[in-house]
């Protein structure tokens, strides 16, 4: 058991609160949020790759009622922390691959949203899950990575987080630029806006859609 998991245990009622001081160290996530809506088509199907708890999706959803979700996640317990006026929005796919849920999936989304997942995807494997994601996706679909850039005391402690408490001994950040390349090498979409201002920094947002939908 990692140590997250033993904190999350002994925590019980008060995990929620606790999980959100954490993450308030290192996101503002209601900022952030409304930054990242704007890129999401309008009644979209979204799915979320690797939602986790679900708390920054109570926020999308909160700021976009048009948006209905699926939410896939490696972990056997997630949603977790999704409040009751918007879970109905939500479809959970707990313990399921981007393999898995394209094999049960009868539908492509207009926006797939993988929020702070890259990091934990081991490096020699990024390639693979992004031809994964896209395949989720519909042609006119964008997809949305959120992460954060390496390089100060704000990244570096949230490595050593995720290293020691949440107990991923893959993690590795990866720079904008980095998350552009491989996204625009591994299939025909194309970076089509930098979603999150410098306030933000180091947490970045990129989006990225095919030809025709592309901002000019
Ligand atoms: C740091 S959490 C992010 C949760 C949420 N997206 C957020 O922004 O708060 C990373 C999540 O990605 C999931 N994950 C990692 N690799 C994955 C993969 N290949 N497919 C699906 N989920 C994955 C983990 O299980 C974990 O729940």
């Amino acid at each position: 058991m990692s140590a997250g998991a033993i904190v999350r245990k002994i925590a019980g009622p008060l995990e929620r609160k606790l999980c959100a001081a954490y993450r308030a160290v290192f996101i503002n996530v209601h900022r952030c949020t409304e930054q990242i809506v704007q890129a999401i088509p309008e009644n979209a199907y979204l799915i979320d790759v690797g939602g986790g708890d679900g708390e920054p999706l109570n926020y999308l959803l909160r700021m976009r009622p048009d948006v209905t979700v699926a939410m896939l996640d490696l972990r056997a317990q997630i949603g977790m922390f999704l409040d009751p006026d918007v879970r109905e929005r939500v479809t959970l796919h707990p313990s399921t691959s981007l393999a898995a849920y394209r094999a049960q999936a009868g539908r492509r989304a207009d926006a797939l949203l993988v929020s702070d997942v890259m990091h934990h995807v081991p490096s020699q494997g990024r390639a693979v899950f992004i031809r994964d994601c896209l395949a989720l996706l519909k042609p006119n679909g964008v997809l949305i990575v959120k992460d954060v850039a390496p390089g100060g005391l704000i990244s570096h402690l949230g490595v050593l987080a995720d290293r020691y408490i949440t107990g991923d001994r893959h993690v590795a950040l990866m720079e904008p630029s980095e998350l552009v390349a491989l996204v625009e090498g591994s299939g025909d979409l194309r970076m089509s806006g930098v979603l999150l201002d410098r306030r933000e920094h180091p947490n970045f947002a990129i989006a990225f859609q095919g030809p025709a939908d592309r901002l000019a």
